[in-house]
């Protein structure tokens, strides 16, 4: 018996025919002798109905052991009901089906968990993933990821870009994280490391001449994973020669274009804003600024430059910043007690205090520091701020990378917690002229802010060797909701410029030869100019569907921990595999 039609698709018009139809049982109940089930498939769900005496009695007898999440195939007459028992809430609601035969494909044992729980705890949708993704949520989700995903390819396709397949078994590749590394049983001691990103192999086909080269494509990372991090994830990898930043851009739009309109029946407006690295830190104290709301820094450096008050003065004659944000209409709601919790939030992102001024309804001005400022300095602050009343001020004093980490997260989270983020609100921009440089104070060393690859701008190369920090890359990322999407740069295509970062980065020349020789190499042989980029497949599914975890939209994805709760992997392996793969292992505790 084979399905003539869907559990979604009976409507009226198939009134007193005869269909067969396959699926799960939803559900299962028995009304006065009459058992009725909601049988569903991906498309639907159809009633379907064995009154026992319109059956065999085998048949009958078989109902009866019927129970939720049976695998059905259901032969029967569609009956369209009466007007006044239609089921507006279902599709295919105008009929039933009233059965003649039916086949038990497969029992199942209880459920762990009923399917559409909101309420079911993650790691046991993560153990039975399979019936996880039996539930709706789940399921439409990668539905709506193989949409997008189809709409990548066709974009890019019609866009002049050829997919190719990179190596999965490859050489480390320097992405910031730690890789994972796979032990060559044929050359004893020697590892494999899966790919961080399929960077280095993108560039090395520029190199030979595909010009317009995508992938999707797995990378591996070894980090500390959060909801939108995982060890194994899917970048849409992207790279083409003889471009610039603004082709990119336009390539980058585009895509995303064809993308929200279909999924989302959006025109979202082209050319994507454009803001600088440095306007991104100064205005959100983040190189990924969430848009939808306002909330900006705004400096008190001017105000503040002679104030009494020793957190600030010294903060500002030591280099540092003093910034606040207007948290308008708050001053009310934020009592002692948030107040006290906003300051624990701020200092575990390495912030000393969180200074407030309250604006209260009657126009009462009401701060603990307001003793330490003149008046004028008090109300400078208030019209800096544009402050009026019933609004607070909140204000964090300390060297610039902490204000605009502790005060950036903090804007966050008040507007998080304050229904401050309008929904269904897509706002894309460029976050563009990231430093080329990033100097790490523990080791006293520089590191690559994008990566090794990535191009300075050709009038900031001098300052390579005298002042590093202020280089400018030509790397930019692509922000949605204040999400970092993507990232991606203009390379480097010339082996002198190449050698020269990697020297700036501490590189010697044994390590360039042995980890990157393939590479410098290869530019020598003619590279053309080339960039690229690449877009986080599972975050862009994620916040088209709205998921608060990219594991929501990843068929199968690992804990927080990088433990897969269904398959128990990581596992331990036998004796024979490890002596084949000349490995040995050290007790835990001899370490
Ligand atoms: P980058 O390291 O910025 O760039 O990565 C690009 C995008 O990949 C996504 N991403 C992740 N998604 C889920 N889990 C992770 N652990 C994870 N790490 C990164 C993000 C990020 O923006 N080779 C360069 C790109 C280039 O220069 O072309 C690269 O990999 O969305
Ligand atoms: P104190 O004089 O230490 O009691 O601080 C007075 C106020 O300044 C308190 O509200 C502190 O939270 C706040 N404060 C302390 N250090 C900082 C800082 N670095 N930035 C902003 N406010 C601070």
């Amino acid at each position: 018996m084979k399905r003539t039609h869907t559990c979604g698709e009976l409507r009226r018009e198939n009134a007193n025919q005869t269909v067969t139809l396959s699926g799960w049982v939803n559900s299962c109940r028995d009304l006065g002798g009459l058992t009725f089930i909601d049988l569903r498939d991906r498309e639907g769900v159809t009633q379907v109905v064995i009154n026992p005496e319109s059956v065999s009695e085998e048949i009958a007898k078989l109902a009866s052991t019927i129970r939720d999440e049976f695998v059905l195939t259901v032969i029967g007459k569609v009956i369209a009901r009466p007007d006044n028992m239609v089921n507006k809430n279902m599709a295919t609601g105008a009929i039933e089906l009233e059965v003649i035969d039916v086949v038990i494909d497969n029992r199942s044992k209880p459920m762990p968990f009923h399917l559409n729980d909101p309420n079911v705890n993650e790691d046991l949708r993560l153990k039975y993933r399979y019936l996880d993704i039996r539930g709706s949520q789940t399921n439409e989700n990668l539905r709506i990821r193989h949409q997008i995903t189809m709409m990548v390819r066709n974009s890019l396709s019609d866009q002049g870009f050829i997919e190719v397949e990179t190596p999965i078994l490859s050489k480390s590749t320097p992405e910031g994280a730690r890789d994972y590394l796979v032990p060559s049983r044929v050359h004893p001691n020697n590892f494999y490391a899966l790919p961080q990103a399929p960077q280095q192999y993108k560039q090395l086909l520029m190199v030979g001449g595909i010009e317009r080269y995508f992938q999707i494509a797995k990378c591996f990372r070894d980090e500390d994973l959060r909801a939108d991090r995982q060890p194994e994830f899917t970048q849409i990898d992207i790279e083409a020669s003889f471009v610039d930043q603004e082709d990119l851009y336009s390539i980058i739009e585009k895509m995303l274009y064809d993308i929200m309109l279909k999924v989302k029946g959006l025109e979202i407006s082209l050319p994507f804003p454009r803001m600088t690295h440095a306007e991104a830190m100064d205005r959100f104290g983040s190189d990924k600024p969430d848009t939808r709301f306002g909330m900006e820094f705004v400096n008190l450096a001017d105000v503040l430059a002679n104030c009494e008050f020793k957190v600030f003065s010294g903060a500002l004659s030591t280099g540092g910043q003093v910034k606040c944000i207007n948290a308008k209409g708050l001053a009310k709601s934020s009592s002692r007690k948030i107040i006290d919790q906003w300051t624990d939030f701020v200092k575990q992102f390495g912030a000393k205090g969180l200074a407030w001024i309250k604006i209260e309804e009657d126009g009462n001005v009401k701060s603990p520091i307001a003793k330490f400022l003149s008046e004028d300095e008090l109300n400078g602050v208030i019209s800096a701020a544009s402050a009026e009343a019933g609004d607070v001020i909140l204000v964090v004093a300390d060297k610039a990378s902490i204000v605009a980490d502790a005060l950036g997260r903090l804007r966050l989270e008040i507007a998080e917690n304050n229904d401050m983020i309008p929904a269904d609100v897509y706002n894309f921009l460029w976050c563009v002229d990231f430093p080329l440089l990033d100097h790490d104070e523990e080791t006293d060393t520089w590191h690559a802010v994008h990566h090794p690859f990535t191009s300075p701008y050709p009038e900031d190369i001098e300052k390579m060797d005298t002042d590093p920090a202020n280089v400018r890359a030509r790397a930019y990322d692509v922000i949605l909701n204040g999400c970092e999407l993507g990232g991606g740069s203009i390379r480097i295509h010339q082996p002198e410029m190449q050698e020269k970062m990697f020297k700036a980065l501490g590189i010697t020349d044994e390590e360039i030869q042995e980890k990157f020789g393939h590479i410098v190499d290869a530019l020598s042989f003619g590279a053309p100019p080339h960039g690229g980029i690449a877009l986080g497949l599972d975050r862009l599914v994620m916040l088209l569907t709205g998921a608060d975890s990219i594991r929501e939209v990843i068929a199968f994805p690992k804990t927080n921990k990088a433990a897969c709760l269904m398959t128990e992997s990581p596992s331990g392996v036998d004796a024979e595999q490890l002596e084949e793969l000349h490995l040995a292992l050290v007790k835990l505790e001899e370490k």
